[in-house]
């Protein structure tokens, strides 16, 4: 635990991008209500992220973190998070073979809710109202009703975050987790013509399990094989609902260290990681393994100091600098600051946003091109290997859906078609074949 820390020292601090709550004494019972509810992730669990995420650190792992942008109280069913859950381990399975690594797997779902805005409020037709800020904050319809801050939203986050992980759990046992069937639905990715050139992998991948089932190895013969372990992350922005699912562990550390049980990883975001603010000194006294992102506002100077305000013990694993350029500029900003955290012998694992720097408008929506997603993980991948680092992780918006948010992939999705079903609450996500094309790519991209 941080000097002087203490689990509401962020209060005293400056906190951007936070809703104010006209009814203190309604935000403050919903407060109490969650602070007496159990854990969402444990800290059992939170310290085996770590232990996995420390072997990323070293470059013995790779680490996938993806889902939505927003996750949505509406677009939420078991379908749709069995949609994500299994495009992440199918996604994990070519990324595994690909890199010859374990991948370490972090979902961007079970409480991802909140989200900053470039501006506070939105005019539609002369009328100026609050922005939208997350289904835990207020609501997308333009109204004055519908954009209040409502504290009652985030136990409705909460109950939606429970029912998720116990799906997530679920979807981890048994069956459904067994790489024969992950790598059947791999296979009829590349049955199209489409994806004809990633034919070769499936069939190295194949060859794989085959020899594995040869072997004796399967799901009931090695527990290893039927269950696998998936992580949850969101945006630490809304500060009060973190400190009230933030706790002792009373178990492994005697009440010492604090716990965020509300995921079992956290991000700081790109517009609130000012280094005297409220979510870094929020985020500094938890043992969770947690991440930053970073853009090309961010000093190599800079960047030390942070460091060593979230990791001051330079514990590998602990920290993810997840860099957000934009595919123009990751070649001319990142270089600078992996060889100042590299000379400085800082231990960060370094992890590819390639989503939030390559945002642009077509047709009147907000959308991504493929072909620039995969730019900028590609200069990404060369730096660290020009560099000698290990280019550790990749972090996407995506989702099992069917959508049409970003244009372009190997599907062809065109600009015309955005408006088929372009349903995101905030950012454009890959789709399911986007997605699962990106893992295939850059498990080559990896090898070459
Ligand atoms: C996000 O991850 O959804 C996000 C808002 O990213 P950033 O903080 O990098 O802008
Ligand atoms: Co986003």
């Amino acid at each position: 635990m941080g000097n002087n820390w203490n689990v509401d020292s962020w209060r005293n601090k400056v906190g951007l991008q936070m809703p104010t709550y006209t009814d203190e004494k309604e935000l403050n019972e919903v407060l109490t209500e969650l602070k007496s509810l159990p854990p969402l992730a444990f800290a059992g669990e939170v310290r085996s992220l770590r232990a996995d995420l420390a072997k990323v650190a070293h470059g013995k792992a790779f680490l996938l973190q993806g889902g939505d942008c927003a996750e949505s109280f509406k677009e939420f069913s078991a379908e749709y998070v069995k949609g994500t859950v299994s495009l992440i381990f199918k996604m994990a399975v070519v990324l595994m073979y690909g890199t010859g690594l374990p991948v370490v797997k972090v979902g961007r779902l079970a409480g991802q809710f909140s989200k900053p805005r470039s501006s506070d409020t939105e005019t539609q037709n002369g009328v100026e109202l609050p922005s939208y800020r997350g289904d835990i904050i207020n609501s997308v319809p333009f109204s004055a009703e519908a954009r209040k801050n409502d504290p009652q939203r985030m136990l409705r986050a909460y109950n939606q975050s429970a029912q998720c992980m116990n799906l997530m759990r679920a979807f981890c046992t048994g069956g459904f987790a067994d790489i024969h069937n992950i790598h059947k639905w791999n296979s009829s990715f590349v049955d199209g013509q489409n994806n004809e050139r990633y034919r070769d992998l499936v069939n190295d991948i194949d060859r794989g399990i085959k020899f594995m089932d040869s072997m004796g190895l399967n799901s009931s013969t090695s527990s290893n094989l039927a269950v696998t372990t998936l992580y949850t992350s969101h945006e630490a922005l809304l500060l009060p609902y973190e400190e009230a699912l933030t706790r002792k562990d009373t178990i492994t550390s005697e009440g010492k260290d604090w716990v965020n049980t509300s995921a079992h990883m956290l991000w700081i975001g790109e517009r609130t990681r000012q280094l005297d603010g409220s979510h870094l000194e929020f985020m500094r006294g938890i043992i969770n393994p947690i991440g930053c992102k970073i853009s090309d506002t961010m000093t190599p100077e800079d960047l030390i100091t942070l460091i060593d305000i979230l990791n001051p013990d330079n514990i590998p694993g602990k920290l993810t600098l997840i860099t957000r350029f934009g595919a123009n500029k990751i070649e001319d900003y990142l270089p600078a600051l992996v060889e100042k955290v590299k000379t400085e012998g800082r231990h960060v694992i370094w992890s590819c946003d390639p989503m939030h720097g390559n945002t642009e408008s077509a047709s009147g929506y907000k959308t991504r091109k493929f072909e620039n997603i995969v730019k900028e993980i590609a200069s990404f991948v060369k730096v660290h290997k020009e560099k000698g680092t290990h280019p550790g992780g990749i972090h996407l918006e995506m989702t099992g859906a069917n959508v049409t948010e970003c244009v372009g992939g190997s599907y062809q999705v065109t600009e015309g078609e955005l408006s088929d079903r372009y349903h995101t609450h905030c950012d454009p996500r890959l789709n399911h074949n986007q997605a699962l094309e990106i893992a295939f790519w850059l498990a080559e991209a990896f090898n070459s």
